[in-house]
């Protein structure tokens, strides 16, 4: 016998992003925002005290949950502060998952969902979206413990309504995750069905709107009684008190994250028409991300040669996505860097 349980010495890790230590490359492959945070953040920063270093935080980080509470208009007591999106995934597959107890979740998706339910042990029911990305009618008959729907979906930018996710969580005998880290970019969100619904939760990230990244911030918003029972899986100081400090900052900021995400939705505009000059096909993105498809180069090819020009995009060999690139919204001179070098590319061809 093996020191580690049977399925985590078969599984596949999550395969971040490359992040290269070199400083002077295009890096559009992680979905970050090119655009710093507010300058709250840094203000905030510069006056972290030794004592607030030597205390154990606020093991519920009451201030950021009043902050969000207020931006999202809900209740405190519908939040919970988690370290970074990823963790309240965690989170949920530990609270409501096991072998007899499946997830489900449309696909091509966030690929860090199987990886989380192999580490549950737990069946992942993976059903397909057709190719424009409409909610697939099967997921609502999955009998899944846990329904997971990326919205905006990540990698595909697709968006789906508020009113089908609304069906879909009456449909379901089980939880309802919408996962909406890249909500900020798009023009609705689903905050106003965890009042109507005890089976939805919503998770949001600081690391894309808020260009927080580094932090490690992200929040469930749900009805009081899930709050509850997902606070029992989280670890007691889950986030530190610098990052609830910053968070705080940030959320309360609504001016400055307003004009950055304008800025981001404008410049995705903006690389969608370019991309499709090039002769690539570009779907409607309502996140910080395109995702693009060359109808004249492999994507492999065309990312190995970006490489070359210190260029990063994501490319996902898996099935619906190994001839597309994922390309981050960086700033104008990124996104114009990253057209030139592909004109330079596909004329090589
Ligand atoms: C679809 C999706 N959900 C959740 C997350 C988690 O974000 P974070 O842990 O940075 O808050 C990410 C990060 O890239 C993501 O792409």
């Amino acid at each position: 016998m093996g020191y580690f349980r049977e399925n985590i010495e078969k599984a596949e890790s999550y395969q971040p992003g490359f992040q290269p230590s070199q400083a002077d490359v295009v890096k559009l492959n992680t979905n970050e925002n090119p655009y710093p945070p507010s300058p709250q953040v840094m203000k905030v920063l510069a006056t972290i005290t030794a004592e607030q270093l030597r205390r154990y935080p606020d093991p519920l980080g009451n201030a950021f949950r009043q902050a969000a509470a207020e931006v999202n208009g809900v209740q405190p007591d519908y939040i919970m502060c988690c370290n970074g999106g990823d963790e309240l995934l965690r989170i949920a597959f530990q609270a409501f998952c096991d072998e007899n107890r499946p997830a489900a979740y449309p696909v091509p998706t966030y690929s860090l969902y199987p990886v989380l339910a192999n580490l549950q042990n737990c069946q992942a029911i993976e059903v397909p979206f057709d190719s424009e990305f409409n909610l697939p009618a099967k997921l609502a008959s999955s009998a899944a413990a846990l329904t997971i729907v990326c919205n905006p979906n990540a990698p595909t930018g697709s968006f789906v309504s508020v009113e089908e996710l609304a069906s879909l969580a009456d449909e379901l005998a089980g939880i309802l995750l919408i996962d909406e880290a890249y909500v900020d970019f798009a023009e609705a969100n689903c905050t106003a069905l965890v009042k109507d619904f005890d089976n939805v939760i919503i998770l949001r990230s600081m690391s894309k709107g808020y260009s927080l990244s580094g932090l490690r911030f992200g929040y469930a918003i749900a009805k009081p009684s899930l709050i509850a029972g997902l606070m029992k899986v989280k670890d007691s100081y889950n986030v530190d008190a610098v990052a609830i400090a910053v968070a705080t900052a940030a959320i309360k900021d609504q001016q400055y994250f307003k004009e950055n995400v304008e800025k981001v939705k404008r410049d995705r505009e903006e690389l969608t028409e370019q991309l499709r000059a090039l002769k690539f096909d570009v779907s409607k993105s309502y996140a910080n991300f395109v995702l693009a498809k060359s109808k004249n180069c492999p994507a492999s090819e065309i990312y190995d040669k970006l490489v070359q020009h210190n260029i990063y995009v994501r490319y996902f060999d898996l099935p619906g996505l190994s001839d597309k690139l994922r390309i981050t919204v960086g700033t104008k001179e990124q996104n114009n860097k990253l057209i030139l070098a592909l004109k330079e590319i596909l004329s090589e061809d």
